[in-house]
């Protein structure tokens, strides 16, 4: 999704701006564009395409001098992707400057009141319809502009304004779209995203709904919409620069892979302690937890999959029924939440709108909303009653790899709590459950291994025109996930069914040689995998299985074989989904595709 970066102090902006803009690359963009104000005029470059474009125009930032400005890579929403619909957008005397994430949904209504007054549009963005807003509440006062600005537009916005007149002061403000603003030795920056300032600062303050922040070289103030002056905290954002870097991997997707080990253990190790789970960010009492009816699982993605493997593994093991949802169905399918209802929330970002929206439905239907979250201080993590972060660390590849490791964490961690509360485990098998999980993170380590060998065998397959995973139950959601790593960077068309479900139309699809993956992890459910590996088999299909060590027959119906070690099987996708995202990186990486950067895609969803 778009990225805002700003910047006033004592450096020159420009080179500040592009810098931060490179760090938010990985959220998906079209064209790129900076304002910069040299203390008399504001001066404005744009380009489509990749940030280098930019970069060439103006000479790394060269050609545009000035030490206040802000800068925009734009994911098209409204009007095509082309220099004049990139941001930032004037108003008409070029006198005002701004960028702006979001959408906004009154934008037409304001365009006409607008054009009536007699002015004129030269994009087809919903921004400009802002800065000519601007432009007309503007009267020398640039706080009482914005206010009244603010009172008009409706949608979801977070923007960086410039005026001419006040050379000395960068604004910013949002609504329901991220945006930070970071304190920093030589001056104050904004962002949509945290890696795009952790360079300069870990200092920041997160910008709630409707606040304008007004930057000046040395002095950060903030107002309520009222324009009445408001305290805000300072937070340090714990993250690792370098954890924002490559770090020698030709991808981030590749590095974020191998960091997985670490993203387990730092989400599992400070939930266990003297041989229990203790999940304190719960705030709720074990006999509160015990009356928990029902839960609602709710996210969008890669996030919905780990919700589905959290389905089956805390209706196994803590038989409490779990129905999970795509959050852009729950919020307008009127869900059923009836007394004594949990819902749980799963995102990476923090920021999808369509599971901020879904925890704000629930909360306005006065049910307590538990997040799964990687991205501290995010709008999710803010808005939740209680939040169970991931401590995955900025994740930058679009697709995504530990974060999700991550979630399933968290998904086993809520099921072994809820069923140790309720008496569904004693604490015999709640120890070897402990001791499994503490396995996972060096079993990751060696299929992570296996690299070269996917590597060759996803070589295979780049020319490949449709391929399947198959699996049942928590196998089912292993599939479901594979397929989506796949698809999202190789573009390679790909499909995740219930093993069981094949003969209800889909075998129909299978040719000779088209590629099957089946996972066949779960003990019980071995025999009917295998079944229908033999099914697949009979029509031609060239069949990849993934299982468990010990199961050597199914290398009389498979063609390729990927063991995986043993574990409790309610942990088994943690296992599994490694060398199926090896294999989608390495499909993309062979296709000669930026596995990082998959086109059409964001890495935060900030629209519906
Ligand atoms: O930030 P979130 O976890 O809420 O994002 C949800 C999905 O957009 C995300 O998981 C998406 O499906 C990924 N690109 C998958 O790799």
């Amino acid at each position: 999704m778009c990225g805002i970066v700003g910047y006033i102090g004592s450096q020159q902006a420009a080179g500040i701006i592009l810098d931060g803009l490179a760090r938010l690359e990985y959220r998906g963009y079209d064209s790129a564009g900076m304002a910069i104000c040299d203390g008399e005029k504001i001066r404005i470059s744009k380009s489509v395409g990749r940030l280098k474009v930019l970069e060439e125009l103006t000479h790394n930032g060269e050609t545009m001098p000035g030490c206040c400005g802000i800068g925009h890579t734009r994911w098209a929403t409204h009007g095509e992707p082309n220099t004049t619909n990139a941001h930032p957008h004037y108003n008409t005397d070029e006198t005002i400057a701004i960028v702006h994430n979001g959408i906004i949904e009154n934008y037409l209504a304001l365009k006409e009141m607008l054009t009536k007054k007699g002015y004129q549009f030269q994009t087809d963005t919903d921004t400009e319809v802002v800065a000519q807003l601007l432009d007309y509440y503007y009267d020398g006062d640039p706080m009482m502009a914005i206010t009244r600005m603010l009172h008009r537009v409706q949608g979801s916005y977070a923007l960086g304004i410039l005026f001419a007149q006040h050379p000395d002061r960068l604004f910013a403000v949002r609504k329901n779209s991220p945006l930070i603003v970071g304190k920093s030795p030589n001056g104050y920056l904004i962002a949509s995203d945290v890696p795009a300032i952790l360079k300069y600062t870990r200092n920041v303050f997160y910008v709630d709904n409707q606040e304008i922040a007004v930057l000046k070289q040395d002095q950060l103030n903030f107002y309520n919409i009222d324009g009445d002056e408001i305290e805000k905290e300072e937070v340090t954002i714990e993250w690792d620069a370098n954890a924002a870097e490559k770090g020698g991997y030709e991808h981030f997707m590749l590095k974020e892979m191998y960091e997985q080990p670490k993203t387990v253990t730092d989400t599992l190790l400070p939930r266990i302690k003297d041989g229990d789970i203790v999940i304190d960010e719960l705030n709720m009492t074990d006999d509160e937890l015990a009356a928990v009816k029902k839960i609602h699982i709710v996210a969008c993605g890669s996030a919905y999959h780990a919700g589905v493997t959290g389905k089956y593994v805390i209706e196994g093991m803590a038989r409490v029924p779990v129905e999970v949802d795509l959050a852009s169905e729950f919020r307008y399918r009127n869900p059923i939440l009836e007394e004594g209802a949990m819902v749980v929330v799963i995102s990476q970002s923090g920021e999808t709108a369509d599971t901020l929206a879904a925890l704000r439905e629930s909360k306005e239907r006065g049910f307590k909303v538990l997040a799964v979250v990687n991205v501290v201080g995010s709008s999710i993590a803010r808005e939740a009653d209680s939040v169970l972060y991931t401590w995955a660390g900025p994740e930058i590849a679009v697709a995504t790899t530990k974060a999700y490791s991550a979630q399933l964490i968290a998904m086993y961690l809520l099921a072994m709590k809820l069923a140790k509360v309720r008496g569904k485990i004693d604490d015999v098998e709640l120890s070897a459950m402990i001791e499994d999980l503490k396995c996972i993170p060096s079993q990751i380590e060696m299929l992570l291994g296996n690299e070269k060998r996917i590597q060759r065998f996803a070589n295979r397959y780049v020319g490949a025109k449709d391929i399947f995973f198959i699996g049942r139950g928590i196998d089912y959601s292993i599939a479901l996930e594979g397929s989506l790593k796949l698809k999202e960077i190789s573009y390679v068309h790909s499909e995740a069914y219930a093993a069981g479900e094949l003969k209800h139309g889909t075998i129909s699809l299978i040719e000779e040689g088209t590629l099957v993956t089946a996972i066949a992890t779960q003990p019980e459910l071995y025999p009917k995998t295998v079944s229908n590996i033999v099914q697949v088999k009979a029509r031609g299909a060239f069949v990849l299985a993934v299982t468990t060590e010990g199961n050597d027959d199914i290398e009389k119906n498979a063609d390729y074989v990927i063991y995986i070690p043993q574990t409790n099987p309610y942990f088994m996708n943690s296992l599994a989904i490694i060398p199926l995202q090896m294999f989608g990186y390495y499909v993309s990486v062979g296709k000669g595709f930026d596995a990082d950067h998959p086109r059409n895609l964001a890495k935060s969803v900030t629209v519906e």
